[in-house]
């Protein structure tokens, strides 16, 4: 009889444990994840919607909060046309001093430890938009995803130049460059292989 009942608490004991905590991780599975992997954000700036439509879909891959960076004022199609040497693009590029201005913030990036930071590519680099955001902001003791949009032209020092000018504060990963259209796969392997793909 004693055995018997040394048997049966030691089952218990073994037993009750490992049920706790299977319901336990099952409950707040999302929490948990969340905290190993630290708050993040999509912080993207788009002037036709290519770079937006990226910055969604990596939201989505790894369950980030989203804020759009806007201008002031905004881009018109003859800002845009990088035909005209006269139009606000070329000027922007052609001014090393000119920092476009923004909108307030909609979400707190301190409250953050991880920032996708999404632009499209202008003149081989990051708009002065980009330039002005990130000298604005803190990104100590935080981990630093960009990734681009463009027609052709590769990444380039685009994510280099943004980490300068942030004070080379928080850790940067190489800048990722998307096509115009990447597809739901080009923009899913690339999050899975950030390590911060949203488990399935
Ligand atoms: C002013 C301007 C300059 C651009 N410069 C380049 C460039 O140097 N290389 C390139 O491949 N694409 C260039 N593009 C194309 C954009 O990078 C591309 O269309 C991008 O996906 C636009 O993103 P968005 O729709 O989020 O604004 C340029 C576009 C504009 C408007």
């Amino acid at each position: 009889m004693k055995r018997a009942a040394a048997f049966i608490a030691s089952f218990l004991l073994a037993a009750l444990p490992f049920g706790a905590s299977a319901a336990g991780e099952q409950a707040d599975a999302g929490s948990a994840s969340e905290a190993a992997r630290g708050k993040s954000i999509v912080v993207y700036f788009s002037a036709s919607g290519n770079t937006r439509a990226a910055a969604e879909k990596i939201a989505e891959l790894t369950g980030s909060d989203l804020m759009e960076i806007v201008p002031e004022e905004k881009y018109t199609e003859a800002d845009l046309n990088w035909h005209d040497g006269e139009s606000r693009t070329s000027v922007e590029k052609d001014d090393e001093s000119i920092r476009p201005a923004i909108k307030p913030d909609t979400k707190n990036l301190a409250d953050y430890d991880t920032v996708f930071l999404g632009y499209p590519i202008w003149w081989g680099t990051a708009p002065k938009v980009l330039w002005n955001f990130v000298e604005k902001h803190d990104f100590t003791g935080k981990t630093v995803l960009p990734f681009c949009t463009s027609h052709s032209s590769s990444e380039g020092e685009s994510g280099k130049t943004l980490e300068r000018l942030a004070g080379n504060k928080g850790t940067w990963r190489d800048a990722k460059r998307f096509p115009e259209h990447p597809t739901d796969d080009e923009i899913g392997a690339w999050v899975n292989g950030t390590g911060f793909a949203l488990k399935k």
